[in-house]
């Protein structure tokens, strides 16, 4: 989806025991690009020389190299890129800092008793986004919680900011919002770790540019695309469990609160140009996932992460 930012051609394969790969879309003789649309098919064939591949990416055929020796060998086969498929949504890495799990396990545990399969895309519910601001700001503003009673004075009807709590985890925090008394809530199971609040919405960030929201309707997917040093896309994926639920409590108008968001966003953006304004600090109550979000940045910023 970083259109111009991760120009690498690759390839998305499911073979007959419902296995998903990911793997380079070159081939390994003379660098063509194999795959151009969907397709279904058996094998994978360049259409250059003919060379074919298995669906895990395996040379499995090649004319003309019978008396190549040590053929084929590993960088015969197509590499494979680190992927994971979660919530319906594919998540591939060249260069990994740590394992997909190590990004979503706090998810995993704490929504255990979530009906993932359930969820539907509903694409009509599909929104696209620009806001003219550096994409970290548009993350900043969504890690603190502190601006909603003056930012959002609708969404502030249905939260009890008293309860609003913020859970760091190593690439990612979480804020959980509770619902006011009578207002649109989750009742977690017996067993789960919020058994007993009634949580208005899950707000998961997952570092860097993921947001995660769970409400008692379903799951809003926001990803935050840089377009330019102050230029950003955010594009919000609609996935259905409920759709009586849908319109109400913290899950509803949710385009009413990003316009409110994204005014505050590009009026920061403006603002961090003056010469009298160098940063400020943070608050200790509200803006704990926000300082977690600059040590993330200066982190991987001082040292680009190896491949894994
Ligand atoms: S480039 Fe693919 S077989 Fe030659
Ligand atoms: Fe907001």
């Amino acid at each position: 989806m970083l259109a111009g930012h991760l120009d690498e051609p690759l390839l998305l394969a499911r073979d007959a025991a419902g296995a998903l790969r990911c793997l380079s879309n070159v081939c390994t003789h003379r660098g063509n690009i194999l795959v151009v649309g969907a397709c279904r098919a058996e094998q994978i064939r360049c259409g250059y020389h003919s060379r074919r591949f298995d669906l895990a990416g395996r040379m499995t055929f090649m004319p003309g190299f019978d008396e190549a020796r040590d053929f084929p060998g590993p960088s015969d086969h197509l590499p494979r890129v680190a992927f994971a498929d979660f919530a319906g949504h594919a998540f591939a890495s060249l260069a990994p800092a740590a394992a997909f799990e190590a990004f979503i396990a706090d998810v995993r545990a704490r929504l255990a008793w979530w009906p993932f399969d359930a969820l539907r895309h509903d694409a009509a519910r599909d929104r696209d986004f620009e806001v003219a601001a550096h994409w970290a700001l548009y993350v900043e503003n969504y890690l603190e919680g502190l601006h909603i009673p003056f930012l959002h004075p609708a969404l502030n009807q249905v939260l009890d900011m008293e309860r609003y709590g913020y859970h760091l985890g190593r690439y990612g925090s979480l804020q959980l919002a509770q619902a006011r008394d009578g207002d649109e809530a989750f009742e977690p199971p017996s067993g789960s770790l919020d058994h007993g609040r009634r949580v208005a919405a899950y707000y998961w960030w997952v570092f860097p540019n993921l947001m995660l929201n769970f409400y008692p309707w379903g799951l809003s997917l926001n990803h935050v695309q840089p377009l330019a040093a102050d230029r950003t896309r955010i594009s919000f994926r609609a996935c259905v469990l409920d759709a009586d639920r849908l319109g109400r409590g913290a899950g509803a108008a949710l385009d009413q609160v990003e316009i409110e968001d994204e005014a505050a966003v590009e009026s920061v953006q403006r603002g961090l140009r003056s010469r009298l304004y160098d940063s400020g600090r943070y608050s200790p109550s509200h803006e704990r996932g926000v300082h977690h979000f600059h040590r993330l940045l200066c982190e991987f910023m001082a040292e680009p992460p190896s491949a894994a």
